[in-house]
């Protein structure tokens, strides 16, 4: 029968690889765009809409943006026949309350060709901070005046799926960041510590049993690892 020792093994095994496909990785995301339909090089910004991602597993989102002008559809229609490109800019605020501005553009006539409907895609980095902002349109390319004015936008987040586990000093950071957040009072991740930070914790607290559950006696036979059968 193993011992106590090796079902401690394993479940702390079990918990480390939940850990590990876990991370803090469902936070939340807050986006604000801003768009210019102008062709010159300093871009002239008005603002498009808000996106709020509330799950960054899921990529669940919640859209709110302005259709488009007339004056807009016509501006567009010039960038496309001048095959230029349609850009935007967005600035994301995660749950540390960081917010960072991404510049990215697809060429217009794409944008008309799809009949207004684009794709953002949002990378994050280990630490579920933002590292890029990217649209993009399937087109096919057109100078049409599209039948809609609204966009219609699909959101992906994208994260390093088997990217390395957190190191403790990156765990740190956030954790610093995000209290700094919650001291300047500008996050809505209201969570309570447990509920946030249990898949350190849980690992943390097996850790301590395994250690004490390790028997001095016992120390002779086993060596320690996941393989101590009797
Ligand atoms: C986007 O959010 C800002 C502030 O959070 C607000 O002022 C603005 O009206 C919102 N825009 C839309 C289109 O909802
Ligand atoms: C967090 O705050 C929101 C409103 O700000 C509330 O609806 C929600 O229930 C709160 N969540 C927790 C876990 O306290």
């Amino acid at each position: 029968m193993p011992s106590s020792q090796t079902w401690i093994c394993i479940l702390f095994m079990i918990i480390l690889s939940a850990v590990g496909s876990e991370l803090d990785y469902d936070g939340w995301l807050r986006l604000r765009l801003w768009h210019a339909m102008n062709k010159d090089p300093m871009p002239n910004f008005i603002e498009r809409g808000n996106i709020t991602v509330t799950s960054v597993r899921s990529s669940a989102s919640a859209v709110a943006q302005m259709g488009l002008q007339p004056n807009d559809i016509k501006a567009l229609q010039k960038l496309a026949k001048d095959d230029k490109e349609y850009r935007l800019k967005a600035s994301v605020r995660g749950s540390s309350g960081l917010e960072t501005t991404f510049l990215t553009s697809v060429p217009a006539c794409l944008l008309l060709g799809a009949e207004l409907e684009d794709f953002l895609t949002i990378w994050l980095d280990g630490a579920a901070e933002p590292v890029a902002v990217s649209l993009s349109s399937y087109g096919p390319c057109s100078r049409e005046a599209p039948p809609t004015h609204m966009w219609t936008t699909g959101i992906q987040v994208r994260y390093p799926e088997a990217g390395p586990v957190p190191d403790t000093a990156t765990f740190i950071q956030k954790l610093e960041r995000e209290k700094e957040a919650r001291e300047r009072g500008d996050t809505k991740d209201n969570r309570s510590f447990l509920a946030k930070y249990w898949m350190y914790i849980v690992p943390a607290v097996i850790f301590v049993l395994l250690s004490s559950a390790t028997n001095p006696e016992a120390g002779g036979g086993g060596g320690g690892g996941g393989g101590a059968q009797r």
